[in-house]
């Protein structure tokens, strides 16, 4: 879909559904008016009426789009009503939509944004879906005051949008075809947008020691991979970096501690940790973040096979612990273990913030509209929680208490991988919190957040969310850059 700015007096095209937005206790004129009193709309946030052949009006149909009270309407409000109005008529057959009411340069580029994200379709493998049924908008014009204004300000918001699709695509690709490395060779090639990419293979890892992300995709004929996404936008290219990393588990079967089959295919998003991680690499190299980041994504996949590691072993890290395995299906820890400890080991960066779907026990906690955040540091967690709000991504701090500690203790090794049900996600985070060391760190566990389905967010279509691009992208934004 084409998206472009224009002046509110702009001819409108032919098959063009105009969509207005109204705030609650709007007025209209007679024929608006006597429309709006036969329905129930009242400008609520969310609610539409359509109009078709309105009259008095050039559109062939008018969506009205509620948005709630004009008091504390916001960006974050422009890019949900633009997405509504989109769905209200991605598939009426019209080919243009103009949107009217969000004159203001910053409501106007937002309101691109959200019809970014509110149109994004992942349809590659829908080889016979009928055309009435494909979206039929080709063009979005969205009225704005001051159009040169709204396409600059829509400039870097677009760099975000492009980020959230990638890891959007990435989450939505089946585990046939994205095994850890073809993860990695489309990493590769963001090389063409300035990111340099490193990708190490089983031998390199062995010869690291990192026999715990090795251990879970020893079961797997794919061969396990660490991708390393450096972007250095900084004026200074030795300046301390900031560290992403991202769980990349490409098919979570749990491995012999073997998952049921109800729902296991959701487990091809497994890797939506690394999904954000490379997404908000794309968003920082796109829109030329003035920053050094660093992003590590360990891919592995997690089968259940003769060559399997097995519940009992224990495993040696590369940071020289060693892990006794109760369950196999706790294979994300494993893997961020490994990743974690390379990557302060590496790069000395200034904080790590690590991004996955790494337990059930969270979306009991929080459910699917919040990430857990743990932190060992105030700041890096205020920064995020800040970030997110701004960001209208939901998420909530938890915490790391010491005593939990003894869930992990291990008889034979220095931990176990398991810390039984009472807080679940908790003390996978204390796993992990042993893998950095003094370094700044935070963990947020997507699980809850990474897919929605249904989704009850206009911006947000079924499937793929690419959580955390916008928050972190916000993030290194308002603090990091210089
Ligand atoms: N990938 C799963 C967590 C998950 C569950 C993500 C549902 C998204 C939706 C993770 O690897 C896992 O299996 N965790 C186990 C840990 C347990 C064995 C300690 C879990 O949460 O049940
Ligand atoms: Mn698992
Ligand atoms: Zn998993």
């Amino acid at each position: 879909m084409k998206i472009e700015f224009v002046a509110a007096g702009a001819a409108v095209p032919a098959k063009t559904a105009v969509a207005r937005v109204v705030f609650e206790g709007a007025t209209y004129d007679a024929a608006l008016g006597q429309a709006v009193a036969a329905s129930r709309f009242t400008g609520g946030k969310g609610q539409t009426l359509d109009i078709l052949a309105p009259q008095g009006e050039s559109a062939a149909r008018l969506v009205l789009v509620g948005a709630g009270k004009k008091d504390g309407f916001d960006a974050i409000g422009a890019e949900k009503a633009a997405a509504t109005a989109y769905n209200a008529v991605k598939a009426s057959g019209l080919e243009t939509l103009r949107i009217e009411g969000l004159d203001a340069t910053d409501l106007a580029a937002h309101a691109a944004l959200g019809l970014r994200l509110g149109s994004y379709r992942f349809d590659k493998y829908r080889t016979k879906e009928p055309a009435e049924k494909k979206p039929s908008i080709k063009t979005a014009q969205i009225v704005a005051a001051d159009a040169g204004a709204a396409g600059a300000a829509y400039t870097p918001l677009a760099a975000i949008a492009d980020g959230i699709d990638f890891t959007r695509d990435l989450v939505s690709e089946p585990p046939n075809v994205l095994y850890p490395a073809e993860f990695a060779a489309r990493c590769k090639a963001l090389e063409s947008m300035g990111l340099e990419v490193e990708v190490l293979g089983e031998a390199e890892m062995m010869k690291l020691g990192m026999g715990s992300l090795l251990a879970v995709g020893q079961g797997s004929i794919r061969d396990s991979q660490l991708a390393i996404l450096k972007w250095y936008g900084a004026d200074d290219k030795t300046a301390q970096p900031i560290a992403f990393v991202g769980k990349g588990v490409c098919f979570d079967t749990g491995g012999i501690s073997i998952k049921p089959a109800e729902n296991m295919e959701d487990m091809k998003w497994d890797m939506g940790g690394a999904g954000t991680v490379a997404g908000l690499m794309h968003a920082l190299a796109g829109r030329k973040a003035k920053v050094n980041a660093i992003g590590i994504l360990g891919l592995v996949e997690n089968m259940p096979d003769a060559n399997a590691y097995r519940p009992g072993d224990v495993l040696t890290s590369m940071s020289g612990q060693t892990i006794e395995v109760i369950n196999t299906d706790a294979e994300g820890r494993l893997v961020l273990a490994d990743a974690l400890w390379y990557c302060q080991d590496r790069f000395k960066p200034k904080f790590i913030v690590d991004l996955a779907t790494l337990t059930g026990a969270v979306i009991i906690a929080l459910g699917n509209d919040y990430a857990a955040c743990y932190a060992n540091n105030e700041d890096l967690a205020a920064n995020l929680l800040a970030a997110a709000k701004a960001e209208d991504e939901g998420l909530w701090r938890m915490p790391l208490p010491e005593a939990y500690n003894k869930q992990i203790d291990s008889m034979i090794a220095d931990m176990k991988n398991t810390g039984g049900r009472p807080g679940g996600s908790i003390t996978a985070a204390l796993f992990l919190q042993k893998y950095v060391n003094g370094v700044p760190w935070a963990h947020l566990d997507i699980a809850g957040t990474a897919w929605k389905k249904p989704s009850a967010v206009s911006t947000i279509p079924d499937g793929a969310v690419g959580y955390g691009v916008r928050l972190l992208s916000r993030m290194v934004q308002d603090k990091y850059e210089g």
